[in-house]
């Protein structure tokens, strides 16, 4: 069991998760990424009462073309996936719908880790009270953790989704009635959508979170069709804010990451963004990260990633056979690059007179003034 964790005191038999979306909107779903070997799901986001999306598609995909960088949703030969752009709402189904549901999964998988992620408001009492009712029900039906949705970055509501996400005092609010009720470890997913991540991070851990995770997706637009002058993703030529995952997102999901670890080396951290394969993980796992989630790479694999799974955990037992001079488990080098991520101003110069500007010709960049470029 090289491959096994143990995450805010939870058992998983890999590190790897379905994160809360499409791939894991249904019963369905769930068992048949626990089939393909997923370690664990977190639930769809559940709310008290279901909720009724826009008309239309909720998620598409941007591609861009090699030879113009097109970023596009339109479907075009060679192009390659840039992200995901969705404006989806949590579960249309509620808690009464989900409670037998989680208890079905956990007889059927009782090894494999079920988080169910959960919503409410945050702007009077009995909106602390749903969060509650939400996390006595899923505990009670067998889930193995909670998780808050701190992080949806479509809703109008001031008091919910990102919006708690955005204030460090809902952050620790809403995170303390979660844990006044729970009797299993409580995950907090924090938006990307602010300006220093670890503020909230911090309001969480006050609050009592056992462990952050992070991202959420970033809030975006589909194009505009230079045709049509129409957005890609419209209903009756209208769009709202929507957001942006899968690759395009890794670079900014690893620096959240880094900046969070870096302030609690001793914390737990569920990372998400762009991961399709070990080497996206692994750069999560090497900032400090202990679990690793997926969407979008899940979704474009028979909706539920089998083989993103089966690349995940080939990945990781290929890389701990490599090392298996030095490192036994996960935990033994979660963390090791958590450091390397310093200040501009501790980064080496050039020593002397070496500098001048720039000598070799760089990607990007014109040729320094007096050097002959080969055509
Ligand atoms: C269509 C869609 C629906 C999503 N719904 C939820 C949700 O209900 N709750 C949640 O916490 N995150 C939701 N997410 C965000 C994902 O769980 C994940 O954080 C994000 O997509 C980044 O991961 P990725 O780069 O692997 O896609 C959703 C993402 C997509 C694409």
């Amino acid at each position: 069991m090289r491959r096994a964790v143990v995450f805010t005191g939870i058992q998983f038999e890999n590190p790897f998760l379905l994160s809360s979306a499409p791939p894991t909107e249904s019963e369905n779903n769930i068992l048949r990424a626990f089939d393909a070997g997923w370690g664990g799901v977190v639930v769809k986001t559940i709310g008290l009462h279901p909720v009724v999306n826009v008309v239309g598609a909720r998620t598409k995909f941007f591609r861009t073309t090699p030879d113009d960088n097109i970023v596009s949703m339109k479907k075009r030969a060679g192009a390659a996936l840039h992200g995901s752009w969705n404006w989806e709402l949590i579960s249309d189904k509620g808690l009464d719908w989900w409670v037998p549901r989680i208890r079905k999964m956990k007889e059927a998988y009782p090894t494999r880790v079920v988080i169910a992620s959960i919503m409410a408001g945050s702007g009077s009492d009995k909106e602390l009270r749903a969060w509650q009712t939400l996390a006595q029900g899923c505990q009670d039906a067998g889930a193995d953790g909670l998780e808050c949705n701190f992080s949806c970055p479509h809703m109008d509501r001031k008091d919910m989704g990102s919006n708690i996400g955005k204030d460090e005092g809902l952050c620790s609010v809403v995170t303390e009635a979660v844990k006044e009720v729970a009797t299993i470890p409580v995950w907090t997913k924090l938006t990307p959508a602010t300006q220093d991540i670890v503020v909230e991070a911090a309001a969480c851990f006050r609050g009592g979170a056992d462990a952050i995770v992070s991202s959420n997706t970033f809030p975006s637009l589909p194009v505009i069709d230079p045709e049509t002058l129409e957005f890609e993703i419209n209903v009756d030529g209208l769009v709202s804010s929507g957001g942006l995952g899968g690759p395009a997102i890794l670079p900014m999901s690893l620096a959240n990451m880094a900046r969070m670890c870096q302030a609690f080396p001793d914390r737990a951290f569920s990372a998400i963004g762009g991961v399709s394969d070990f080497s996206q993980a692994l750069s999560y796992i090497l900032l400090g990260a202990g679990t690793v989630q997926v969407c979008t790479a899940a979704m474009l694999d028979s909706a539920v990633g089998p083989n993103v799974i089966k690349r995940l955990n080939a990945g990781l037992d290929a890389f701990l056979d490599l090392h298996a001079d030095k490192w036994k488990s996960i935990e033994d080098f979660r963390g090791i690059r958590r450091d390397r991520v310093v200040s501009q101003s501790s980064i080496r110069r050039p020593a002397g007179d070496a500098y001048s500007g720039g000598f070799e010709p760089v990607e990007g960049y014109a040729a320094p003034e007096g050097t002959v470029v080969a055509q």
